[in-house]
């Protein structure tokens, strides 16, 4: 006989058949009741033990966490909580799970706690949750961009290049530390090193898209990028998800249209297919939100949230725009923001994309044109001279959520950018040859993979919705 998921079973309800099932024990009550789950599904399925036909050697290896394959009849449950069960007439145990030792036992664990865990947490029911709607959303996302014509291209991650120019970067060498080779000069000799020039772990894929999207018209990455910032706040990790779409001849409002046509579309995709999840999510969020004070708590359930951003328009303003609404608002005057806003070219922290996006705009909002100051080279100058096409996305709790542009096509002006800023022509020339053969207006942007999980599962920390968290001083696992 063949093993069904218990979602299969569940759907397709073959009440009086023999099944067989697989899966961990969630808890085994009066030794008689098992919840099992085998991740399908977040529901369990009860199967029934008559403890008199079963050995007590090995009904006490029926413990919290362990793996077992059960045999039994399908029945209609006359108890409270499901519609079915399993009479269980064989039990064959794959390993237990020492209760003394194993970790996640079926009692709330605090999610720090669990962070130790990582290897175990995705048993608990939140993290199990959390997991099926991260890949629900990855595959979304292939979706969209593949019905949208879009091709999936693979940026290298090992790079030369810094493509975001914050020098936020992990190296990439295998030369001995302790004794590097060295020039007259006494710096490392990087000749010397696998790749025979110094190379990085990639901070992004835009700068390859580009040349991906000059001539397959409408491209993506979906990968790895790494960022050695020592940021250590719910909404950073070093090593994180980026999905960067780019497209020849889109200018900054057809790609403000895509980014938000696109975000909408993958939640509503989560939406429809991950109810059971966001609606245990959901619970989730209204019990820890109860021992919050008011002002902190959010003002809409999950999924009713998760509809709100789907049904409305996402408020776009220019910068400019910005700077005066926050210059002028209470928090602002009152000296409440940690970084007070004073004049037009100061960049937005997180505090100011929170305030704009939750208390004045009430909803994800596009800010646009931004001062060149505080953007990267590679963003296209505007007739003013002093801004740049530039978009960020911000969603509420969250904040920036994605980062984009209309890129610099002409030549002359994108030189000028970066001998201002001092990026050498050899470092990039083939980004150069892009707008020496065929240069078009192009742009895109870079969503970030986990923000909009964290933004999905009402979670409160980015740590929590990828499997296993690179932050400093954390790689463990
Ligand atoms: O705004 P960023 O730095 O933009 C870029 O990297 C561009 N090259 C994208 C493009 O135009 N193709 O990063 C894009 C997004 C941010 O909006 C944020 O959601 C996420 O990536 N992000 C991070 N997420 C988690 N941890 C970090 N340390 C992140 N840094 C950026
Ligand atoms: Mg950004």
């Amino acid at each position: 006989m063949n093993s069904l998921s218990i979602k299969e079973i569940l759907a397709l309800n073959p009440v009086g058949q023999d099944v067989v099932v697989n899966g961990w024990v969630k808890t085994f009550r009066s030794n008689r009741f098992i919840a099992l789950n085998d991740g399908s599904t977040i529901q369990n399925i009860q199967c029934v033990v008559d403890f008199e036909s079963f050995d007590d050697a090995l009904l006490k290896q029926i413990n919290t966490g362990a793996a077992l394959k059960l045999t039994g009849t399908l029945v209609e449950s006359l108890g409270k909580g499901q519609n079915v069960e399993i009479q269980v007439s064989d039990i064959f145990v794959h390993g237990a799970a020492d209760p003394e030792t194993y970790p996640i036992q079926p009692k709330k664990h605090s999610l720090e706690f669990l962070r130790e865990k990582a290897h175990l947490r995705v048993r608990t029911n939140t993290f199990a949750a959390v997991m099926r709607v991260r890949s629900a959303l990855a595959f979304a996302i292939h979706q969209y961009f593949t019905q949208n014509g879009f091709y999936y291209f693979h940026a290298p991650i090992i790079t030369g290049s810094d493509a975001e120019g914050a020098g936020e970067m992990f190296k990439v060498t295998t030369l001995d530390g302790k004794n590097p080779p060295l020039n007259e000069d006494g710096s490392i000799d990087y000749k010397e090193d696998f790749f025979g020039k110094e190379t990085n772990l990639t901070v992004s894929g835009q700068l390859e898209a580009e040349a991906y999207a000059m001539a397959l018209g409408k491209v993506y990455t979906f990968g790895p990028t790494f960022r050695a910032e020592n940021s250590n706040t719910s909404r950073h990790l070093a090593e994180f998800w980026m999905i960067e779409p780019e497209m020849a001849f889109y200018d900054l409002d057809a790609n403000m249209d895509l980014a938000e046509d696109f975000i909408k579309n993958v939640i509503r995709y989560v939406l429809d297919n991950c109810q059971e999840d966001l609606a245990f999510l959901e619970k989730r969020l209204l019990d820890e939100e109860k021992t919050k004070p008011q002002i902190e708590r959010s003002e809409m359930p999950l999924i009713e949230k998760l509809k709100f951003i789907v049904e409305n328009n996402f408020k776009r303003l220019t910068y400019t725009e910005a700077i005066e609404i926050l210059r002028n608002c209470k928090p602002n005057k009152k000296k409440k923001f940690q970084y007070v806003i004073d004049d037009w070219g100061a960049d937005l922290q997180s505090e100011h994309e929170r305030y704009l996006v939750e208390k004045h705009f009430k909803c994800p909002v596009i800010l646009f044109d931004y001062p060149a100051k505080i953007k990267a080279f590679y963003m296209r100058l505007n007739e003013d001279g002093k801004t740049v096409r530039a978009m960020d996305i911000l969603f509420p709790g969250i904040g920036e959520i994605v980062g984009g542009s209309q890129r610099e096509e002409r030549l002359d002006v994108l030189k000028e950018k970066m001998a201002a800023l001092n990026i050498p022509e050899e470092e990039l020339w083939w980004y150069l040859d892009l707008r020496k053969f065929g240069t078009a207006v192009h742009s895109g942007f870079g969503l970030g993979f986990e923000r909009l999980v964290l933004f999905a599962t009402g979670m409160g920390n980015i740590r929590d919705v990828i499997p296993f968290p690179r932050t400093p001083q954390n790689a463990e696992f």
